[in-house]
Order: C-alpha cells, then structure tokens, then sequence
C-alpha cells in the first residue's frame, strides 16, 4: 500500500527549528513528507538534518510536472501571524501560501500551529483570521500544550522553553482526528 502524503509547510518562526523532528515522526507513522517552507523559514531549516526528505521551494515552471502527490493532509508548523493572515484572506502570492489555500479549497485535512506573540495577536486581524480558518475547518494547535481549544500567545523570552517543549504528537493526534471527523469547524453545525 502506497503511504499517505504529509505536506509540512513551514514559516519562519523559531520552532521552525523543531521541522526534522517533525519529519521524523511523520515517518515513524508510515507518512511520506514533503516540507514546503516560505522564504523566512530557510535560516531554520538550514541548520537542519532533513535526511532526504523533498523540500519544495517556490513555484514550478509552467511545463514542469508537479513535486509532490495529492496531499493527504497538510500542516503548518509553525504558521507565522504573516501567513495565518494571508491565508484565512485568501492571498495565494507564494508556493506555501497556494499550497495552504488549495488545502481549504479541496478540504484537505489540514492542522495549524500558530506561533506569534502579544504584540503580533492583539492586532485585530489575529483573532479573525483564526475564526477563518476555523469555520473553514483547520484545527488550530496551541504550540504551548497541544490544545486544540484555545490558544495563547508567546511570551517574550520563552521561545527556547515553548521549542524545546513542543511535541509533534500533537499535531498527529489532529491529523488523525481531521481525517477521521471531518472538519473542526464543521462538528457543532
Ligand atoms: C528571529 C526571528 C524570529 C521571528 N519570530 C516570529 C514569530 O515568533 N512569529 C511570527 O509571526 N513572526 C516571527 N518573525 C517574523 C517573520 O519571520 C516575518 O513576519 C516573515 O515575513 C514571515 O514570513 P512567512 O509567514 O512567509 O514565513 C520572526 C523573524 C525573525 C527574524
């Protein structure tokens, strides 16, 4: 049986920094990753062994064969207050961003893993892009504890405690609940 394809799309934040462990444990559970990272991600990933994990970067050119299989779920870790907000708008101006808009497009299960602090979340457009993509039927990940209910912003000078604690099980668990139920977003209408 063909395994099942995971587009891990990643933005630049600090737990960028985490994006081999996540495609470690993607293999682990018999997925087969591609990661797609923005431009602002490239610093974190380059400090990292990525195995020989295919990493799609920018658009392909008009006559070449698309890079990666359907996906069967697609997640963003981490998704930077730039792309959440780009994406629950409906801008499609990067490869990350395209693959995320076509995720909701084609109602790919798909699991966000917001990171972005104080400064950033209190801007009004933070809490109604979450509602977006919630409706749209994202499930919504606090990288703090996994919950899939709330979310808090980062504090200042916690990154390294929030990276270090971060558990990619976390997000399987709502790959796997996505899949299984359908959308977030959909269940209590
Ligand atoms: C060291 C560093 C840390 C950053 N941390 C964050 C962060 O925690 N959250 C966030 O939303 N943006 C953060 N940024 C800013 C984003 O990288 C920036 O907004 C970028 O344009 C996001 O692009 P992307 O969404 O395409 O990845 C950080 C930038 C740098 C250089």
């Amino acid at each position: 049986m063909s395994k099942r394809t995971l587009i891990l799309v990643a933005c630049g934040a600090p737990l960028a920094s985490r994006l081999a462990d996540g495609v470690r444990a993607a293999r682990e559970r018999d997925w087969d990753p591609y990661v797609v990272p923005t431009d602002a991600a490239m610093p974190w990933l380059e400090e990292q062994d990525l195995a020989d994990v295919p990493v799609i970067v920018g658009n392909r050119r008009p006559h070449e064969p698309r890079r990666t299989p359907t996906a069967d779920a697609v997640a963003v870790v981490p998704a930077t207050f730039h792309t959440l907000n780009a994406w629950a708008t409906g801008n499609a101006s990067t490869y990350p961003l395209t693959t995320l808009c076509a995720a909701l497009g084609s109602r790919t299960p798909t699991v966000a893993v917001p990171y972005a602090s104080h400064e950033l979340t209190n801007h009004p457009a933070w809490p109604a892009s979450l509602a977006v993509l919630r409706h749209a039927g994202v499930r919504v990940v606090d990288p703090h504890d996994g919950s899939s209910g709330s979310l808090e912003p980062v504090t200042a000078g916690t990154g390294s405690k929030l990276v270090d604690g971060f558990r990619w099980d976390w997000v399987f668990e709502q790959i796997a609940l996505a899949i299984r139920g359908g959308h977030a977003g959909r269940e209590s209408e």
